[in-house]
């Protein structure tokens, strides 16, 4: 499927955002306060065809650390600091229940972490209910709502999931990272295969309507005949996605990362075969390649929204929920309206006083300028579909496109032209077509258009392309 000539490939190898979010987070700021957001939110209230609302709870606690672990998590053994965080949310969920519309229906739930599951069943209960009694969620005569939870398979009992089943959640989505002894080990993660096996065995018995699993590439002593065993296993155990993560491996932001020796990372060439030979293995085994890192059985809702140019980027990677108001609540989680995004505090200590003082816990954000909208739909459609046309961006946002884009078309290093010649792109009057190769760099086509992208001091935020 693709022809990689590495080295050739290699120039393009530098720091750059995944683009979950544009402006991406080192733009958001504290100019940006609780007013703002709460201005955002009460206009959310007016006009006709209320979008839905999405929901994401961040529960950050994990019982052990994960060497390669890039999420906003805290290790903790402490149930009661547990449970007092718990106690948080639901004042969270009190005081922004006081700024929205009570009718506003719920059509995406999602628990993300940390690990969800880190909490014992009885806690996932009390959350659950909590939110369940706090919200209308779409009923099922209108498609329901999609309800999911990340889980740790290491430390899950079926109880954990009969809890989640019986809270409302219909799908659930699982870490593996890689099944080969030696990166388990490299990255202080043990997760034998049958846990794996027998989680997914759960899920199944339960009647979860769709399972998820994540790998990551570009993992210590991973190389292409390794990668590969892992994923001929996955295919085997046929999840209905499967999320293939690049390694952002980013010592510099996340201390512990260091315990990940650089001399053992594959290099960017290596990276790229297994990646390469990652999408022709999961592809011969009839899946879709969605996006830049997601894979799904040609039935499911992403294959069906990629095929109807429906698919959406948000914080949790690929959706299909396009057009929802985003409701993030806990420690560090950012939520997205129309025109603002707005961050939580990032400590339990300063999200406890906000909430104490009856305070919306926003400690920065960022109100989209008109440059930034455009910006942000060029990039989307881009990083969803994989293909740009002028015309219909001209016609919504009144803009003569190659005047507007003259920079980010122009023919310098690592710009359009020099991506023509290298066979990423297709450029034409009418637009820009993504090729094969292109895909696997899709950051580095995504940045040509991103208005902040020669700042220095973010540069130094992100992981690198390759
Ligand atoms: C919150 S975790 C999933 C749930 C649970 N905590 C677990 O690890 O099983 C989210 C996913 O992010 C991915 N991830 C974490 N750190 C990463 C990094 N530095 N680079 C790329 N992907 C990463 C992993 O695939 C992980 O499964
Ligand atoms: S990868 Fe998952 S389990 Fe591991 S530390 Fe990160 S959030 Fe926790």
């Amino acid at each position: 499927m693709f022809e990689i000539d590495l080295k050739k490939y290699k120039k393009y190898d530098k720091p750059g955002p995944r683009y979950t979010s544009y402006p991406t987070a080192p733009q958001f700021n504290e100019k940006f306060t609780q007013e703002d957001y709460i201005d955002e939110i009460v206009k959310t209230n007016y006009g006709n065809n209320l979008p839905d609302l999405s929901l994401y709870f961040h529960l950050p606690y994990c019982d052990t650390l994960c060497f390669f672990c890039g999420c906003n998590m805290l290790i903790t053994r402490n149930r009661d600091r547990i449970k007092e965080y718990i106690k948080y949310v639901q004042k969270e969920i009190d005081l922004l229940r006081t700024y929205l519309l009570p009718d506003r229906k719920v059509a995406q739930h999602h628990w993300g972490g940390g690990t969800p599951t880190h909490l014992n069943p009885d806690e996932i209960d009390l959350l659950a209910s909590y939110i369940n009694k706090s919200f209308e969620f779409k009923e099922s005569a209108s498609g329901g709502s999609e309800n999911s939870c990340e889980i740790d398979p290491r430390e899950l009992t079926k109880a954990h999931l009969e809890a989640l089943k019986n809270s409302g959640f219909n799908r659930i989505s699982m870490g593996v990272q890689d099944f080969n002894d030696k990166v388990q080990k490299a990255i202080n993660r043990i997760q034998p295969e049958d846990i794996t096996r027998q989680a997914v065995e759960w899920v199944r018995e339960l009647g979860y309507q769709s399972i998820n699993l994540d790998l990551i590439y570009g993992l210590p002593f991973q190389t292409a005949k390794s990668f590969a065993d892992t994923v001929d296993k996955i295919i085997d155990i046929s999840p209905d996605r499967i999320a293939l993560f690049n390694y952002a491996h980013v010592p510099w932001l996340k201390k512990h990362m260091a315990l990940i020796h650089q001399e053992d990372l594959p290099i960017p060439e290596v990276k790229l075969e297994i990646l390469k030979s990652s999408i022709e293995q999961l592809t011969d085994a009839g899946y879709v390649f969605i996006g830049m890192d997601h894979f799904a059985k040609p039935d499911d809702e992403l294959s069906i929204a990629l095929k109807e140019k429906k698919l959406y980027r948000n914080f949790q990677g690929y959706s299909t929920n396009a057009g929802t108001d985003l409701y993030a609540l806990g420690i560090t989680s950012i939520s997205q309206l129309k025109n603002i995004y707005a961050q939580n505090y990032k400590t339990e200590k300063e999200y406890y006083k906000s909430l104490d003082d009856e305070i919306i816990p926003t400690a920065k954000g960022y109100k989209l300028s008109e440059d930034d909208h455009i910006r942000r739909e060029v990039i989307m459609r881009l990083m969803c579909d994989f293909e740009l046309d002028f015309k219909s961006l001209e016609e919504k946002f009144h803009i003569n496109f190659k005047d507007y884009f003259a920079r980010g078309l122009n023919s310098g290093e690592g710009g359009l032209r020099e991506m023509q010649n290298d066979e990423l792109v297709e450029l034409s009057d009418d637009g820009i077509k993504v090729k094969d190769m292109g895909r696997l760099l899709i950051r580095n086509i995504a940045m040509n258009f991103d208005g902040y992208i020669e700042r220095k001091e973010d540069k130094a935020k992100y992981s690198r392309t390759v």
